[in-house]
């Protein structure tokens, strides 16, 4: 049997590129990697945080993913890549659709096909949940139809359909991760359309937290990223090639459940304001993980502590999010 993932760290040449490695998962994966000894080359547009470029073993190589050349260059003499550069707003993808697939669709093209001509190992991606649209079972296992709503969505599925067909036809060694809703240290209060992060900075404001569509029948699958990040190092590790594995927590929170939550960690009732104008939201959204399980992965943070500890981080007043949903449908309709 050949050595694992984690047993096979080489610190000469960097064994692990990162792309989007200066974004919200991103900087978390490559701090987890670092700190299990990889050395990580992170592949963006932005340059990592200060903190996260003085890690060892971190560099940064600015590529841009739509361009083939650059992407070749970035991913030279890696032994893995973790892929998850790309737009990750479903509003900017709305407004913006041929950036959006330009971005996902096209940028991943060039990644797996950087992968196949330098014979990486490994490419693990992170695609989303939103790729099912509409939950027609809960929970959701990877067999679900798939038919997003979203041109985010769209893209998305194109750069799993292209990954998968470079597996079918030339042995490209992809893993596809769908990934449920992550929060966590880092999130991006002007981008961030998770409900974790958006009702803590409210209720933080000491302001009612809007809540758009039903607060008892919309509920969601809301993954730690320290977790996310082990998901996808279990996905490198321990995957099947060509598969897609769904990444959650496995459990259902309503948003009356999330606002209690949130009250809870700062210690004072939530107030809610809820616009149920907008009921296409409402839907049960959550992850079947067995078969993430079988291959080992375990979610183990919970909900409680870790807003706690995001009450903590972000303190007194913290900027306040810039968007209130993912789905605006009053944007659709304006096309
Ligand atoms: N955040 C979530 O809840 C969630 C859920 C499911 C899937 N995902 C996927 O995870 C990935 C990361 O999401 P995130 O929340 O960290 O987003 P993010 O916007 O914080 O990070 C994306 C990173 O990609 C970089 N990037 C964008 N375009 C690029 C390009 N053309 N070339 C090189 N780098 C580029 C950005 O500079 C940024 O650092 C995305 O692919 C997203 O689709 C996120």
């Amino acid at each position: 049997m050949g050595r694992t993932f984690l047993e096979s760290s080489s610190l000469e040449n960097a064994d692990v590129a990162v792309t989007g490695g200066s974004g919200f998962v991103g900087r978390n994966l490559v701090a987890a990697l670092a700190d299990i000894g990889k050395s990580v080359v992170v592949v963006d547009l932005a340059p990592p945080s200060p903190e996260l470029a003085a890690l060892p073993g971190v560099r940064h190589m600015r590529a841009d993913v739509r361009d083939y050349g650059e992407t070749l260059l970035a991913l030279r003499n890696v032994d893995t890549v973790f892929h998850l550069a790309g737009n990750a707003s479903g509003t900017l993808s709305v407004e913006y659709p041929r950036f959006d697939f330009q971005v996902n669709g096209l940028g991943t093209c060039n990644v797996g096909n950087a992968c196949v001509e330098l014979g990486v190992r490994r490419l693990v991606y992170l695609s989303s949940a939103i790729v099912y649209g509409t939950p027609q079972t809960c929970p959701i296992t990877e067999e679900h139809p798939i038919r997003p709503f979203l041109p985010y969505g769209a893209s998305k599925l194109s750069g799993e359909l292209t990954l998968r067909s470079l597996h079918e036809a030339i042995g490209l060694p992809v893993v596809i991760g769908r990934s449920f809703v992550i929060y966590g240290p880092g999130e991006d209060p002007r981008t961030a359309g998770g409900e974790v992060s958006q009702f803590l900075r409210w209720q933080l404001n000491e302001l009612p937290i809007p809540v758009v569509g039903d607060i008892d029948r919309k509920t969601r699958d809301f993954i730690h990223v320290a977790d996310l990040c082990a998901a996808l190092i279990t996905l490198a590790d321990a995957g099947t090639a060509g598969e897609i594995y769904n990444l959650g927590s496995g459990t259902e929170v309503s948003m009356r459940e999330l606002a209690d939550a949130v009250a809870a960690a700062t210690g004072r009732p939530a107030q809610l304001q809820a616009d149920t104008s907008q009921l296409e939201d409402s839907f049960r959204l959550v992850a079947d993980i067995s078969k993430i399980r079988d291959i080992g992965f375990r979610p183990s943070v919970a909900l409680d502590k870790a807003l706690k500890e995001l009450t903590d981080r972000l303190g007194a007043f913290p900027e306040l999010p810039s968007t209130t949903a993912v789905f605006r449908r009053e944007r659709v309709e304006q096309l």
